[in-house]
């Protein structure tokens, strides 16, 4: 493993850890598609782009990022249980940097997934990360998935053992096991205090048997 792949995984092995088994799944994978449902800042994005970068020419590598952006409302907010986007314009200018090939869509994805997905190809890493609402999480699986090839690999975030009302635990415990094979990836991030009270939330991974 090169220098600058070493120091950029040594700078994010911080807390929360749960991300740091999705960069280990990069750098295994060396994926050249890439989708996260849920761009925020871009940042995790960067990290995933740094360390496919170290594997893959520039050029080779597609990111496709899905966020409300502008679009994002108090009351969306508050449904989504979110955090709050910045302008598309400031997420596509730190990910543009990176000299990668970057497609961000904005809006809502009960929109603008079904727009957008039967145009886009086979992804290699996708990661469901956008809003929190138990609709929401299963429109962005329904539309993630049909974007998988036979080794497609799929993280969900915000796996809350303890709630069913929201997060993603109700789409992925619905999953047909004989179809999918889902693994609850081992390191937990525990908070005492949040808006929502005390969390714990794990990874899951889902890839096709
Ligand atoms: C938890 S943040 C994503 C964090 C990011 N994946 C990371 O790891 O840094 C959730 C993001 O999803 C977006 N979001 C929430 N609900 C959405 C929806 N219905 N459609 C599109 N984006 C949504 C929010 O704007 C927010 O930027």
């Amino acid at each position: 493993m090169s220098l600058p792949l070493l120091n950029t995984i040594k700078s994010r092995w911080r807390r929360p850890w749960r991300y740091s088994q999705i960069f280990w799944l990069v750098i295994r994978m060396k994926p050249r598609k890439i989708m996260e449902i849920g761009t925020w800042t871009g940042d995790r994005a960067l990290t995933m782009i740094k360390l496919a970068k170290g594997y893959r020419r520039q050029k080779e590598i597609d990111y496709y990022g899905f966020d409300l952006f502008e679009e994002m409302t108090q009351e969306r907010y508050s449904e989504e249980i979110s955090k709050w986007p910045p302008a598309q314009a400031e997420a596509q200018a730190k990910l543009s940097a990176t000299g990668i090939n970057i497609h961000l869509f904005q809006g809502d994805t009960m929109k603008t997934l079904p727009q957008e997905v039967p145009a886009l190809p086979k992804m290699d890493l996708i990661f469901i990360d956008g809003g929190h609402s138990l609709e929401t999480s299963a429109n962005d699986w329904q539309w993630a998935s049909r974007l998988m090839h036979e080794k497609t690999v799929v993280i969900f975030d915000d796996y809350w053992s303890d709630r069913t009302d929201a997060g993603c635990k109700v789409t992925v415990d619905s999953l047909d096991r004989t179809k999918y094979s889902v693994t609850l990836w081992p390191l937990v991030d525990k908070f005492k205090k949040t808006a929502f009270g005390p969390l714990k939330i794990k990874l899951a991974k889902v890839t096709k048997r």
